[in-house]
């Protein structure tokens, strides 16, 4: 089983990070989990979820509103937690193995450090990490409009190898809830770690 980065930044979009961390712990795979101060307050007004970044409960953002996945595995995975100073951390270096990793939701200020290679915080660091090693990084960061400066650092990350794939889900699978449009978006990310996942039909199928 596959062992990923996730980092949940300070864009909207806490309803995709929580499904994302709950399918691929569902399909069986290991999660190093990373926050941002200012995610803790996007989950606190979009899901209602207060999160303790000394101790968060991982249980908490694992339950919440848990779809179990039709391809669920024997095992689930497990989920470790590291704190944004931490750079003990293994995701700290190159050295540690990883399989990828997700920054969603991503906030243009995050995506700016990671495009500009600042690394001040173990997000930061982390990617920095994946570009470095030629490893999979998606970035999947929310805003509108965009200006030129976020363009710009867009078009930097994908030269540097990074995936940019925007919150932006499509209409064409004939959405009827919100979960239908979250797993747009999750289903995306998991097609781009290679995992064969289904969340929503796909087109021509
Ligand atoms: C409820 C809420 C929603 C936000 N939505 C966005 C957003 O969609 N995109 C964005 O770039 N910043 C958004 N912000 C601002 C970022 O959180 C802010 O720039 C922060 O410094 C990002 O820090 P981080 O990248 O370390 O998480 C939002 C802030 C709050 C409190």
């Amino acid at each position: 089983m596959a062992n990923f980065v996730l980092a949940m930044t300070g864009a909207s979009g806490a309803p995709y990070a929580l499904r994302l961390l709950q399918v691929l712990v569902d399909a069986g795979h290991d999660v190093q989990l990373l926050l941002s101060h200012a995610a803790t307050r996007v989950l606190s007004a979009e899901v209602g979820l207060e999160v303790d970044l000394a101790q968060p409960d991982l249980d908490a953002l694992l339950k919440f509103q848990r779809r179990p996945l039709a391809e669920a595995a024997q095992c689930p995975g497990q989920v470790r937690y590291h704190s944004l100073l931490d750079f003990n951390a293994p995701v700290a270096s190159g050295s540690a193995p990883s399989s990828g990793m997700i920054v969603c939701p991503c906030s243009m200020g995050t995506l700016a450090s990671i495009a500009q290679g600042i690394s001040s915080n173990l997000i930061h660091r982390a990617a920095d990490v994946h570009l470095k090693e030629r490893r999979k990084l998606i970035v999947v960061p929310r805003e509108t409009p965009l200006s030129a400066i976020h363009l710009e650092n867009m078009q930097r990350l994908t030269t540097a190898g990074g995936v940019v794939l925007p919150a932006m889900p499509g209409f064409y699978h004939q959405p009827t809830t919100l979960d239908d449009l979250v797993d747009f978006i999750v289903g995306r990310i998991c097609d781009q770690l290679g995992l064969s996942i289904s969340l929503t039909p796909r087109w021509g199928t």
